[in-house]
């Protein structure tokens, strides 16, 4: 155990390192280290303050990779309440609103508005106690939220301090006390693109998507899991203050400046007004601007710049009297549905599309709409033919809302996925737990170039200099429509790409034809069988040495293979059972391609049969991945969590919580060389 004084150096120095990280990483978009990397550091800081627990400091960024999961959200009620605005619609509205002002404060001069964007998000409210975030919630009924603060402190755009001075802002007029207390306000929510990305990643791995940004952000701060948020990528922009204590703001302005210092994210559309006529011009400026944004907008909002006009104002009912929501025009329309088409993306997934008789929808003709999956057009049973509302939000593609059912005649058709790839004809599959319809055809057009890549890349059939561009132009230009056809490529065919000589297209070819004798278990994982990673193929292998011996293996077969489960045994007798991906094999086998015989299993020695291992902290002479294969190739088998079954812990450096889980219950515990050792490798 090192002394106090030597950890607490280190966990500063941990912190900081790790703070500039993340500013590179959030920030600038711009990373240094690899996220193994980074895990590492996180992991050694955890550990220290794991063994000091006095010594985590408020803002450590430890706190924002997520707590233990919570049962429930306890409620919260909010020191002042969560107001909401008043809606105008038109410029009448804008204009009757300053009326209101006017008459109630009895002046005839305008006064100064700020003037903001309205995001569509999720409201909270975040509360620093002598500058340390102690709780953070949401707006709820207005009086009492629910307490997120695990999920909003996984939010890197949201300080967990209040730093006392301002780095950034070494003028002294410009720094700021830190308040006794003070409510920041602000909305929750997900930039389009990495909405688009997050239901990407869903789709594939067979979770429902979310149907709007909004919606992903509600759902991702309601998580019990707050490890789970922290994996969604949240934003905030912070428009307001709740109670004060400690200090004073003379305007609006002046809060948005300052929360700006200590670190907040202020929009950046914010703008000040001087009189109506602008604001009017603001509103109309940010709904010809808003498709631009990389977020979504429903309006814009206008509030009154002088903190103490503000309060003579007041409120009615809930909304203030001195700010406005100005809602932009809506984006729903009503159409029809003439048809639903398949489109097969590059990973193989069928999205179905609505053909839509063209409507305009916030200034764009719409004639398509993502319905996502099967399971979505049933929820919202949409059938061909039906009438329905659209939507468009900002950016993100047009979607379904929901079917006018009263409008129906019955000439209405139910919509079915194909049995056949529309794009290759091969046969249409939905594995277990997933919500997609995946294509399994490896020569399926639209899949081509994943599949391709996927074929020549490093742990696969390992072509060296087969880049993603390359592979595009060679499809592009029709040289290769399926893994084989990368055999059969001449030289001359290549010349006639784009910045192709001589040499490289010698090279290239000679890559291609070192690759013809792989081991198998990498000429099985170049297949791109679904479910069938590097490690499966490693198994499968080792089981069964030769390709013509898997070909023909039925279901059961299969699931009498230690760690082959009826998904993958499905999977992997799916795809040898499509005739075009047999026709693939076949022509590999016409070129020449040969994988090299596996060595049996039972040939080796066995030593580690039946045991199994966990692995936790940096190994130092192999990596990890490394480690686990020499205990497969031994017939041993390891997992991730410590369970009584476990037979063997091997603790690299820094080793995390797991190691103290094993001493617990008993495990044997070994170290790097005590591992190497046990498995001939010294
Ligand atoms: S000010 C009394 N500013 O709109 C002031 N709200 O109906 C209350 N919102 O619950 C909030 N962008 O969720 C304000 N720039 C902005 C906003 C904004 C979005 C939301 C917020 C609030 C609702 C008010």
């Amino acid at each position: 155990m090192i002394d106090r004084e030597t950890a607490l150096k280190r966990i500063e120095e941990l912190q900081s390192l790790i703070r500039y990280h993340n500013r590179r990483y959030y920030q600038l978009d711009d990373p240094e280290i690899s996220d193994g990397e980074y895990d590492r550091l996180m992991r050694n800081l955890s550990d220290l303050e794991y063994q000091f627990p006095d010594l985590i400091s408020p803002d450590s960024p430890t706190h924002r990779v997520g707590a233990a999961p919570l049962e429930k959200f306890n409620t919260f009620r909010h020191f002042t309440p969560m107001l909401s605005l008043a809606n105008a619609f038109s410029d009448k509205d804008i204009l009757d609103f300053h009326e209101r002002i006017k008459r109630f404060l009895d002046r005839r001069n305008d006064v100064r508005f700020i003037l903001e964007p309205k995001l569509d998000g999720v409201a909270v409210n975040l509360i620093y106690e002598h500058g340390i975030l102690t709780v953070g919630s949401t707006r709820g009924d207005g009086t009492i939220g629910e307490d997120v603060t695990q999920n909003l402190k996984t939010i890197q755009a949201i300080p967990l301090v209040i730093p006392a001075s301002t780095a950034r802002e070494p003028d002294v007029s410009t720094q700021h006390p830190v308040p006794e207390r003070i409510e920041v306000r602000g909305e929750v929510y997900i930039e389009i693109e990495s909405f688009k990305t997050l239901n990407h990643r869903r789709l594939s791995e067979g979770e429902p998507v979310f149907a709007n940004p909004r919606n992903a952000a509600a759902g991702s701060l309601r998580q019990l899991d707050s490890k789970v948020t922290a994996r969604r990528p949240l934003a905030i922009f912070c428009y307001a203050v709740g109670e004060v204590r400690g200090m004073s703001f003379k305007s609006h302005w002046k809060v948005l400046q300052t929360l700006s210092q200590w670190g907040f994210q202020i929009n950046t559309q914010i703008r000040p007004a001087e009189n109506i006529n602008d604001c009017i011009r603001y509103f109309h400026q940010m709904n010809e601007m808003r498709s631009n944004l990389p977020y979504e907008i429903d309006g814009v909002v206008i509030k009154v710049d002088d903190l103490s006009l503000q309060d003579k104002l007041g409120a009615v009912s809930r909304n203030p009297r001195w700010a406005i929501a100005c809602k932009f025009p809506a984006t729903q329309e009503i159409t029809e549905i003439e048809d639903i088409l398949i489109q097969v993306g590059r990973t193989g997934v069928l999205t179905p599309v609505a053909l839509m008789k063209p409507v305009r929808l916030g200034g764009v003709m719409v004639s398509r709409a993502t319905l996502h999956n099967l399971d979505e057009i049933l929820k919202k049973d949409i059938r061909i033919g039906d009438a329905v509302i659209v939507q468009r939000a900002g950016d993100v593609i047009p979607e379904v809302v929901k079917v006018i059912v009263s409008r129906r005649s019955g000439a209405e058709k139910i919509f079915n996925m194909p049995a056949r790839c529309p794009e290759c004809g091969s046969e249409v599959v939905r594995l277990e737990g997933e919500a997609a319809h995946r294509c399994i055809g490896m020569a399926c057009p639209a899949q081509i170039k994943e599949r391709i890549r996927h074929f020549s890349s490093r742990g696969a059939m390992d072509i060296e200099g087969l880049g993603d561009k390359l592979v595009s132009q060679l499809v592009d230009a029709g040289l290769i429509n399926d893994p084989a056809d990368l055999y059969f490529l001449k030289s001359e065919n290549l010349l006639t790409l784009e910045r192709m000589a001589e040499k490289s297209a010698g090279n290239l070819l000679k890559a291609i034809a070192r690759s013809k004798n792989p081991p198998l278990e990498k000429f099985l994982f170049a297949l791109g069988i679904r479910h069938v990673g590097e490690r499966i193929a490693r198994i499968l292998s080792h089981t069964f040495q030769t390709l013509d011996r898997i070909i023909p293996l039925s279901v059961d077969e299969l699931m009498a293979v230690r760690d082959i489960g009826p998904e993958v045994s499905g999977s992997i007798t799916r795809f040898f059972h499509e005739s075009a991906n047999r026709m693939v094999i076949e022509k590999l086998k016409t070129a020449g391609v040969m994988p090299r015989e596996a060595e049996s299993a039972s040939d080796r020695s066995l030593s580690l049969s039946g045991k199994s291992f966990v692995f936790t902290g940096t190994l130092v002479h192999l990596s990890r991945s490394e480690a686990r294969q020499i205990v497969e190739s031994l017939g041993g088998s390891w997992s991730e969590a410590v369970t009584k079954k476990i037979d063997y812990i091997v603790a690299g450096e820094s080793p995390g919580s797991k190691l103290q889980k094993a001493q617990a219950a008993g495990i044997t515990i070994l170290d790097e060389k005590g591992f190497l050792s046990l498995t001939g490798r010294d």
